[in-house]
């Protein structure tokens, strides 16, 4: 059986404190007629428990942006993914590239983050992956995504209906208002597919991981993205900074 598709915010560092939890009011206004429907906004951590009471209620769901890789101890400036589920958080977002730019991220962190959310009940993982523009020009590009895979996900036991999901995210097409071609992400998405059939089975792959996309998508091209065989959901960063664009891109990737 098909999925049911996912949509998720990420606001990132965008929005002041007031700002998020204006947004946050004016989503649940919109977002009431979509009972039963996946929808996960993540705002910053500071404001997490704030909006999670405003939601209340409603079927929107609140994730992480990051999350450390321990639950307790003397990590000045850490959050545990224990104190991000007490906040009220059931997502989390692991190894966005802008972390693994500007925090120097790497796939042993994320692997080692990955593993502290998955070990940790009610939180699911939201694992990002994707070329640079470099990498895109060149024959390795295929390669990278199966590299990241393996780096991530190698070894990991994935029991019972544990869900996890891939953000498939270009890095090239991250925020410059360019999303990637419908068929192109399709493309990617069946090497990420056919790798989890490798790595874990075609059943796991299919019961237990959704595959997303995530760069530049917005109300005008969003269409394209509907129907395609391997995309269960969409990441989306700037369109979901203005309740009545990230209204229109879900109403169209949900239905
Ligand atoms: P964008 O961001 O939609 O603004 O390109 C997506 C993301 O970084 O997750």
């Amino acid at each position: 059986m098909e999925k049911e598709k996912i949509i998720i915010a990420n606001w990132k560092m965008k929005l002041s404190l007031d700002e998020t939890l204006i947004l946050s009011e004016e989503m649940k206004k919109k977002f009431n007629d979509f009972k039963g429907k996946n929808i996960v906004i993540c705002p910053n951590f500071i404001s997490i428990k704030e909006v999670k009471n405003i939601f209340k209620g409603s079927s929107v769901k609140v994730g992480a942006q990051n999350i450390f890789w321990e639950q307790k101890g003397a990590y000045t400036g850490e959050i545990s993914p224990n104190q991000l589920v007490e906040a009220g958080c059931e997502y989390a977002i692991i190894g966005h590239s802008e972390r693994r730019k500007y925090l120097l991220e790497n796939y042993e962190m994320i692997h080692t983050k990955l593993k502290a959310v998955m070990n940790t009940d009610g939180l699911t993982p939201i694992v990002c992956i994707g070329e640079n523009g470099d990498e895109r020009k060149t024959e390795r590009r295929d390669f990278v995504l199966v590299d990241q895979l393996n780096q991530a996900f190698g070894g990991v036991d994935i029991v019972g209906d544990q869900q996890l999901i891939i953000a498939y995210e270009p890095i090239w097409a991250i925020g410059s208002g360019v999303a990637i071609e419908p068929e192109e992400a399709e493309y990617a998405h069946k090497i990420i597919r056919l790798t989890l059939n490798d790595m874990f089975g075609v059943k796991v792959s299919k019961d237990n991981f959704r595959i997303i996309y995530g760069g530049s998508i917005s109300s005008k091209n969003v269409e394209g993205f509907v129907g395609l065989e391997n995309l269960d959901g969409l990441l989306v960063g700037g369109s979901s900074l203005d309740a009545e664009e990230f209204y229109k891109v879900a109403k169209i990737i949900l239905k």
